[in-house]
């Protein structure tokens, strides 16, 4: 079952933590994976790894913020699943004070990147998807748009946030033609590879534990299955129960 041969993926940001997750996942289930990251290095260094691995991979590096490398890359390419995983969040992204005291030149990365890639990637990749009646499109969104977390994360929220309605109105317009388009809402992910210095952080969640890229690879594995045909326009947290639907 989510088997995923003789499908072409794409999964933007997959250079490092749960986009790398995600594409070894989709390679593990016979995908061919094209790894995408906006630093061309880490981008080589997955693909090399996952070929090492017995999958089909290649390394495809642009930036998601830029509408021509995007359809450089992707026009001619046929995709039948697309992952809009790369994001920013920390500094780029956030601030450590009140939204009333930013300056909009403040927000720019976090809606550039959070939203505006994923809208040209989807953009791109959806047109060749109608004409084959198959797609599927997943975004790597976060709890931070779908509810408050606290100061500094207001731009941040306003990309995820976005991101996510983006995909649910874009999910009924192609529902019909055998395109499915979801998001995941991820909560707090353990990016350290369980070194453990993050267990202060897990306590707070109902598990006990922080995500990591396989909990994230698992579920996107589903959704970009032909068994998840029924599944659309969703935003599905994954977040070991502290983010409620
Ligand atoms: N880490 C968390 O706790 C957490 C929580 C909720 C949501 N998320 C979301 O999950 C996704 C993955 O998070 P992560 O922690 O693995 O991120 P990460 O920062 O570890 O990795 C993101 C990758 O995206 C790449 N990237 C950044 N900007 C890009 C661009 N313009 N074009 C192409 N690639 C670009 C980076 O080079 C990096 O390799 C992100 O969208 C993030 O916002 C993460």
């Amino acid at each position: 079952m989510f088997r995923l041969d003789g499908r072409t993926a794409i999964v933007t940001g997959a250079g490092q933590n749960s986009g790398t997750g995600i594409a070894s996942m989709f390679a593990a289930q016979g995908a061919h994976v094209y790894v995408n990251d906006l630093l061309p290095e880490r981008a080589e260094d997955v693909a090399t790894r996952l070929r090492s691995a017995g999958g089909s991979a290649e390394a495809l590096p642009f930036d998601v913020t830029d509408l021509d490398a995007v359809q450089a890359a992707l026009t001619d390419r046929p995709i039948d699943i697309l992952v809009n995983n790369a994001g920013i969040a920390g500094a780029e992204a956030m601030q450590p004070k009140p939204f009333a005291e930013t300056e909009p030149s403040e927000w720019s990365g976090a809606i550039s990147v959070n939203l505006g890639g994923v809208m040209h990637c989807t953009h791109t990749v959806l047109p060749g998807m109608i004409e084959r009646g198959h797609g599927r499109i997943i975004g790597i969104v976060s709890g931070a748009g779908t509810q408050g977390v606290g100061i500094g994360v207001a731009a941040y929220s306003a990309g995820k946030g976005g991101a996510a309605g983006f995909l649910r109105s874009v999910a009924l317009e192609v529902a019909a033609v055998g395109v499915t388009v979801n998001s995941v809402a991820l909560g707090l992910m353990d990016n350290t590879g369980g070194s453990g210095v993050t267990d202060r952080l897990a306590r707070s969640i109902p598990t006990k534990r922080l995500g990591t890229p396989d909990d994230v690879g698992a579920l996107c594995t589903y959704l970009a299955s032909d068994e998840a045909s029924w599944m659309t326009a969703q935003t599905i947290p994954l977040a070991g129960g502290s983010i409620t639907s």
